[in-house]
């Protein structure tokens, strides 16, 4: 498959809060961003910033214990993280699919769940360099999340 790949760097949580803002301006219900890559590199960071971006005034938290948290917005964000879920099926329970029709859906730890994602994702992977900086980089499989990521790079 044809892919097209993007690479930032961050120093600081507030440049990744940026960058997942910069993202969220550019997102719309029906978008599934699947976030992967080490403990404490930025994913639940990045993702305030998308709902930042989408709109919402709240502030994000991890959803490790709760699996899902839901905020509003312009364009309301379901954000997942499914380290701690058991499997696919609990998944379908929470109600992924129908977040899929209303929502932006932000899910940390989708490379455990790689099966019962959607067919085109926006991949983004998130490796820490040291204390403060951060690699991120964005993976595209469509020409949609192309086109997102050409729109980053340019601004
Ligand atoms: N450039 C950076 N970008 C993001 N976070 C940074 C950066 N530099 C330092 N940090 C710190 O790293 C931590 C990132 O935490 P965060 O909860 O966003 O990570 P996570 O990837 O969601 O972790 P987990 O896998 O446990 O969910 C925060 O404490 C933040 O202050
Ligand atoms: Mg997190």
């Amino acid at each position: 498959m044809r892919e097209m790949k993007a690479i930032f760097e961050t120093n600081g949580v507030t440049e990744t809060e940026k960058l997942g803002e910069a993202l969220g301006k550019l997102l719309s219900p029906g978008d599934c961003v699947a976030l992967k890559g080490d403990l404490g590199a930025g994913k639940t960071a990045f993702t305030r910033g998308i709902a930042r971006g989408l709109g919402s005034i709240d502030y994000v938290t991890s959803p490790t214990f709760t699996i899902i948290n839901e905020y509003g917005g312009d364009i309301p964000l379901a954000h997942m993280d499914v380290y701690r879920l058991l499997d696919a099926v609990e998944l379908e329970d929470i109600g992924f699919r129908d977040y899929l029709k209303s929502h932006v859906v932000v899910m940390e730890w989708a490379d455990k769940v790689t099966d019962i994602l959607p067919p085109e994702v926006l991949w983004i992977e998130f490796e820490i360099l040291d204390y403060k900086r951060r690699r991120i980089t964005f993976t595209a499989t469509d020409g949609r999340y192309e086109k997102i990521i050409r729109e980053l790079k340019r601004q």
